[in-house]
């Protein structure tokens, strides 16, 4: 399997499906592709109708026929616009196209239905999507129920964990090996993931990507 940082928090995950989770690239200043570039897509899921996390969600589902995962208010926005959707709720967990979705929660804001997260199983290997999120002790339930192989945290701080709050969550979630995400796209969210690499120290491997690479998992 194949996981590709696309810059911000936009993810690409190519198994026996391709799945990416909040595509943001077209408006994105450290975008690392255009929308097309990116491979055909079977399911795009989405965190929150943030503009930085749903800008070009719609667009690649009409594009690729794919389905959209979403919290309900957003899958029903989805569907009012003739796409494909399958809406849940945080605790839920949905199969589409033999990947597995767990919806978890997020602590952040959004315009329609709340935010979330996601643990998605696909090819036998558990992937954590933190969406926008501060830290929050509900993570412990990720690491005893669902501890990921490989975690995507936000370290940017302003609107999301700062690095101190990600180290944590690494440890919460009983992260095997964590990626840095949403950071250093604009001023407001510089972040060093050299620190946050230190802080995690040895309790995990954390994989410092650039936007555009990948992670072979
Ligand atoms: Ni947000
Ligand atoms: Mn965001």
């Amino acid at each position: 399997m194949k996981l590709t940082w696309l810059g911000h928090a936009s993810v690409l995950i190519e198994g026996s499906v391709n799945i990416i989770v909040d595509p943001f690239l077209e408006q994105n200043p450290a975008a690392a592709k255009k929308v097309s570039e990116i491979p055909k897509v079977d399911v795009v899921a989405v965190t929150h109708d943030h503009e930085d996390h749903i800008s070009d969600a719609f667009t690649l589902a009409k594009r690729d026929n794919a389905v959209v995962v979403a919290m309900h208010e957003i899958a029903v926005k989805a569907m009012e616009e003739g796409l494909s959707a399958e809406g849940m709720n945080i605790g839920g967990s949905i199969e589409v196209k033999g990947a597995k979705f767990t919806m978890v929660l997020a602590v952040h804001s959004s315009y329609r239905g709340h935010p979330c997260g996601y643990v998605i199983t696909l090819d036998g290997k558990r992937i954590y999507h933190a969406g926008d999120t501060g830290l929050t002790r509900d993570m412990e339930i990720i690491g005893e129920l669902y501890p990921p192989d490989v975690s995507f945290l936000p370290i940017g701080s302003r609107y999301t964990m700062d690095v101190v709050q990600a180290a944590k969550a690494v440890e919460y979630t009983r992260t095997k090996v964590a990626v840095p995400i949403h950071y250093n796209t604009w001023p407001p969210i510089q972040a060093d993931p050299e620190e946050f690499k230190r802080l995690v120290g040895d309790r995990a491997r954390v994989v410092i990507l650039k936007p555009g690479e990948s992670l072979e998992l």
